[in-house]
């Protein structure tokens, strides 16, 4: 049994860094072709010519997600010349407040980037999806959208958000075989955590982890890859936390 994307084109947001640029290589080492997208445009024409020169099976694409439009333009133009039989809505930002220093841009950022923007890519993917009776959907939240810490509640917000998003889109799809899940990582060690927390605070946050440290970005990509083959074809709905036991202390 392995996992085998070869005859599937799969859509990743989020995918120029971190957590989304591991799972596009794990992908495409399984045979995927890549549709992926970053924010900003002259980061991907720089990616599109490197990825031509190695002959990679990949192209990219930029929109800022905190455009509403902007995502919807952009997801329409890829799924009228693209099929997509998986996609990864991973895009995410993070800005650590307490509830009173909470700006109403940052309300609107976060919500705009981490919830509205996988609502727009789901809606409009999710229509050839169906047509097609086949469609897989992993959406990437975090153990803050199960539980919460201080300073995180617009993160939280939108995160728990996603993962109703989650529920309600698989029961919404259920009937094309159209699989929507997430995945919920614990602390992962990328550029994201490493600008939202100082060393000291990730050594400390290690040790409270029963696994005794953070995640690699491959440990997430394996769960969301199975999740997205077709080696699920009865798991929908589902919240997979992949967090080293955290939540469960
Ligand atoms: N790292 C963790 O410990 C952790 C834990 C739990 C959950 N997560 C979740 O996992 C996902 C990936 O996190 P990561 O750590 O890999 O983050 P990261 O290294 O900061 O990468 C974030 C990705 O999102 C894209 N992005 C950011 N703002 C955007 C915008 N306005 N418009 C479009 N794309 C935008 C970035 O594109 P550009 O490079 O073009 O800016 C980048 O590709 C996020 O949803 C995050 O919430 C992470």
């Amino acid at each position: 049994m392995k996992i085998d994307f070869s005859d599937k084109v799969v859509l990743i947001t989020g995918a120029t860094r971190g957590i989304g640029r591991q799972i596009a290589d794990d992908m495409e080492e399984c045979g995927a072709s890549l549709l992926l997208v970053g924010s900003d445009q002259k980061r991907a024409d720089e990616l599109n010519v490197d990825a031509e020169k190695r002959k990679l099976r990949r192209r990219y694409y930029a929109a800022n997600f905190t455009n509403g439009t902007a995502v919807e333009e952009l997801i329409d133009e890829i799924c009228s010349s693209n099929r997509v039989d998986a996609c990864i809505n991973n895009a995410g930002i993070n800005k650590l407040n307490s509830i009173d220093e909470i700006k109403n841009e940052n309300w609107d950022d976060i919500i705009s980037v981490n919830l509205q923007a996988p609502m727009i890519i789901t809606r409009r993917v999710s229509q050839g999806m169906k047509e097609r009776r086949y469609g897989r959907i992993v959406n990437i939240s975090s153990i803050f959208g199960t539980i919460s810490k201080a300073k995180r509640s617009l993160y939280s917000v939108s995160k728990f958000g996603l993962r109703g998003l989650t529920v309600a889109s698989a029961l919404d799809l259920a009937p094309y075989n159209v699989l929507v899940n997430t995945v919920s990582p614990g602390f992962v060690q990328t550029e994201l955590t490493e600008r939202i927390l100082k060393k000291d605070e990730m050594e400390q946050l290690a040790l409270q982890v029963p696994l005794g440290r953070f995640s690699r970005p491959e440990e997430i990509s394996k769960a969301v890859l199975f999740l997205a083959s077709d080696l699920n074809t009865y798991i929908t709905a589902h919240n997979l936390v992949v967090d080293g036991g955290y939540v469960n202390v």
